[in-house]
């Protein structure tokens, strides 16, 4: 092995040893590079003579291709192992499962409002919303509450630490009931003028869901908890017409005729007379059971006052009743904490 095969061979090793493409430019200075092995003994042919550089010279520039040949075969080969590394390192298995977003749906309450609204909806009924701050008037005076009705006790109502400048006291609104008024307030001046027009005695008719509170945590009773909020008044609208409407909208919420309603005489102070409204299913799990679902009256005189109407003109009925609590019978819910705990293992059944 001559000089020349000899630096091949040795820059081959070289380039070999190389793992990097920085080393490998290194490499290739040292050889091929101004100050290189190759270039130093292409600069040794100056004083030699014509046959020598022609001959030394041939064979110098073919040792100098075959480094440069071994230097384009290393180069690929580090640039493969390069792209070889990445696509490992980017390897798509695609047998995993995806990562999923996790489909989101809605909680029970509120597909039971949303049934209830479209329920009353198709019966004519507006859907009204208030807010959950209420005044002392609104919850309690207007709705012809006695000034010591239990009722507005510590006890039972969540007092907001507000007072206004018209030294009005706040609370959370323990019933939907404010938005009987409020809703009629806002209508009352448009009712008073078809009135005076001569026009027949405007209908009020409107549902009214919404989140409630109180003092009271069990089984069956949470801190805050929903209700709806109904009114039907017109010239004359009967409790006739609360038991025909109430059992078309449970007959429809539950999907069975097999249904019937009973009122049970009972006692607010914004209705007279008043009564609890039980269901009682003719088949099924809860069969003859009979179970309260509502309370319901005709609207007090006072309060149709409040209203801002004439209780002479104006008569009708109006109900609670509470959403939760019909989630319960239809979804067969035995426990009320489940629907406020948001645990996904209960939620998910709704989907
Ligand atoms: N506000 C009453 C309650 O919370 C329910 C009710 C509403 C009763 C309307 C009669 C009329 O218990």
């Amino acid at each position: 092995m001559n000089d020349l095969d000899q630096l091949v061979a040795q820059a081959t090793a070289d380039f070999a040893a190389a793992h990097t493409p920085a080393a490998l430019e290194d490499a290739k200075a040292r050889l091929l590079g101004k100050a290189g092995r190759v270039t130093e003994l292409l600069k040794g042919l100056a004083g030699a003579t014509p046959d020598e550089k022609k001959t030394r010279g041939a064979a110098i520039n073919q040792a100098k291709q075959r480094i440069e040949a071994a230097l384009t075969a290393r180069r690929q080969a580090l640039a493969d192992a390069e792209l070889e590394a990445q696509l490992k390192a980017e390897a798509l298995d695609v047998t995993l499962p995806g990562r999923q977003r996790g489909n989101g749906g809605l909680h029970p309450v509120s597909l039971t409002i949303e049934r209830i609204e479209s329920i009353f909806a198709s019966m004519g009924f507006d859907v009204a919303e208030g807010p959950e701050i209420e005044t002392d008037w609104m919850s309690f005076t207007a709705l012809n509450n006695p000034e010591n009705h239990p009722a507005r006790s510590m006890q039972d109502t969540f007092y907001v630490d507000l007072q206004d400048e018209g030294g009005r006291w706040y609370n959370l609104r323990p019933h939907t009931s404010p938005m009987q008024l409020r809703y009629a307030r806002a209508h009352s001046a448009k009712y008073a003028a078809q009135i005076a027009r001569g026009e027949p005695i405007p209908e009020i008719r409107v549902i009214a869901p919404g989140r409630t509170y109180r003092i009271d945590s069990d089984a069956t009773h949470t801190p805050m908890f929903h209700q709806c909020e109904g009114v039907w008044m017109g010239e004359n609208v009967s409790f006739k017409d609360l038991k025909v409407v109430f059992t078309d909208f449970c007959r429809r919420f539950f999907e069975t005729d097999a249904l019937t309603l009973r009122f049970r005489p009972s006692f607010f102070p914004f209705t007279e007379p008043s009564a609890e409204i039980d269901i009682a299913f003719a088949e099924g799990p809860l069969k003859g059971k009979w179970l309260e679902v509502a309370g319901s009256g005709q609207v007090h005189p006072n309060v149709v006052r409040n209203y801002g109407l004439d209780p002479e003109r104006h008569i009708g009925f109006a109900f609670g009743m509470g959403p939760d609590r019909l989630a319960m019978l239809r979804y067969g819910v035995n426990d009320l904490r489940l629907f406020f705990e948001n645990d996904l293992r209960f939620l998910q059944q709704f989907r």
